[in-house]
């Protein structure tokens, strides 16, 4: 049993890197070191920073952890995720961005509703 405390300390925390930024701009990547029990799913490592380091990072979600609204749906270390039900390691560093194939709204929020769906901003909006 070794319980060196550099050891704990080590795999205590989860590195996110979050890609930021708004349409028509360069993007940039901002790195969030997270506490490994605030961080079982990708959605509470990110609801911990928004709550304790960022609150201006931006991204969807309704239901939390029950997997019944879509709404989280972003890329993890390139994969499409949702981010509740993505599970994250001790230890272990992410790369988290938005999903490439929808308009950006803002870091990681997409609009997901298909555009005729949306209250303002739709097809019909143009038609007024
Ligand atoms: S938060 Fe609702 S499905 Fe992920």
């Amino acid at each position: 049993m070794n319980n060196a405390p550099s050891e704990a300390r080590d795999g205590a925390t989860i590195t996110l890197r979050v890609q930021r930024g708004v349409p028509q701009q360069a993007h940039a990547v901002q790195t969030y070191t997270v506490p490994a029990e605030a961080a079982a799913s990708l959605l509470d490592g990110l609801r911990w920073v928004r709550t304790h380091v960022d609150d201006t990072l931006a991204f969807r979600y309704a239901c939390i952890n029950a997997n019944a609204c879509k709404e989280c749906m972003m890329r993890l270390d390139g994969k499409t995720v949702y981010a509740c039900t993505a599970r994250l390691e001790p230890g272990h560093d992410y790369a988290v961005a938005p999903l490439p194939n929808k308009p950006l709204v803002r870091d990681l929020m997409t609009a997901i509703a298909p555009s005729k769906e949306r209250l303002f901003g739709g097809e019909e909006d143009d038609e007024r």
